[in-house]
């Protein structure tokens, strides 16, 4: 830990950067009867973090958060260089929230030797953004098994805007029988309806607007499709229409599936999801809602 890092953990947040720092933190805590709630992140954090802080507080675990821009989930093309970067000011963000903890390791500690396990994950990665980024949940998977074996919390909080990654990470940790409870967390939405995301900052102003457009048709898609109500391929293929008309350049995907499987549907019948990725100049946006 450096000098910085000391003055923030006298404040109520420890930092700490390696592995055996993470484990002694947390030894602590549960020594003092805790239980710990680990929130993974990339940082660049938003409120959608804070809200997963504020959810294992709510259920009393001490919030342990971590921080990894994890280059395995990204392609070739993709942002990791880019991908924005503020770690004093996630750090004074967790500590607003009330987190303990924050693992804030750099890559040779995350990956001290060569790969040789990733952990895969199928089915639920089969279709919408697994083709369009080949890889991507392996990486996420793997990442997030080392994070669980590092902290060993008992519940791990991650959003339901990532809602496939949600469904892998609770696919996996049901198959590997992982000693961990695994919670999603409703998506926080800007007061317009737009998706909280890191990757928000990458809008211009009038892109800004065009997002908004996203919500706005999954609602539509959602209204219309309940219930067993319209053909989800009919509603779906008229919002792609719109979300086009609208100035999104491409639309990858957007579908109603089923909640757990995630296998697209064509009629409604039981808990289902809309859920879109579409880019829009230089950023992919992804977003989803519940149907009914
Ligand atoms: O959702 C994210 O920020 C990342 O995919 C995660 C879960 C922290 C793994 O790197």
């Amino acid at each position: 830990m450096n000098d910085k890092d000391s003055q923030t953990r006298e404040r109520g947040l420890a930092v700490v950067r390696t592995v055996a720092e993470l484990r002694k933190a947390v030894a602590a805590f549960r020594a003092a009867g805790r239980t710990i709630g680990l929130v993974p992140t990339m940082g660049a954090l938003h409120e959608g973090h804070v809200s997963l802080v504020a959810g294992a507080l709510a259920r009393g675990d001490v919030p342990a958060a971590s921080i990894f821009v994890n280059p395995t989930q990204f392609g070739p093309n993709e942002d990791f260089a880019a991908y924005p970067r503020d770690e004093a000011g996630d750090f004074a963000k967790l500590e607003a929230a009330g987190c303990r903890i924050v693992f804030a390791p750099d890559k040779d500690e995350m990956y001290p030797t060569p790969m040789l396990t990733t952990v895969k994950v199928t089915g639920v990665t089969d279709g919408l953004c697994g083709p369009f980024r080949p890889g991507h949940f392996e990486g996420v998977a793997t990442v997030v098994t080392k994070l669980l074996m590092m902290a060993m919390p008992d519940r791990g909080y991650f959003g339901e805007k990532d809602f496939q990654q949600l469904q892998v990470i609770k696919t996996m940790v049901r198959d590997l029988a992982m000693p961990v409870e695994i919670v999603g967390m409703p998506t926080v939405r800007e007061p317009d309806g737009l998706a909280m995301s890191s990757r928000n900052r990458y809008l211009a102003a009038a892109e800004r607007e065009t997002a908004l457009r996203l919500y706005r048709e999954m609602t539509a898609v959602a209204l219309a499709v309940r219930g067993g109500g319209a053909s989800c391929t009919e509603a779906t293929a008229a919002a792609s229409v719109a979300l086009l008309a609208a100035g999104f350049d491409k639309v990858e995907y957007l579908t109603v599936v089923d909640a757990e499987s995630l296998r697209p549907l064509e009629k409604v019948a039981g808990p289902a999801r809309v859920i879109v990725a579409a880019r829009l100049g230089r950023t992919r946006l992804i977003d989803n809602i519940a149907v009914g």
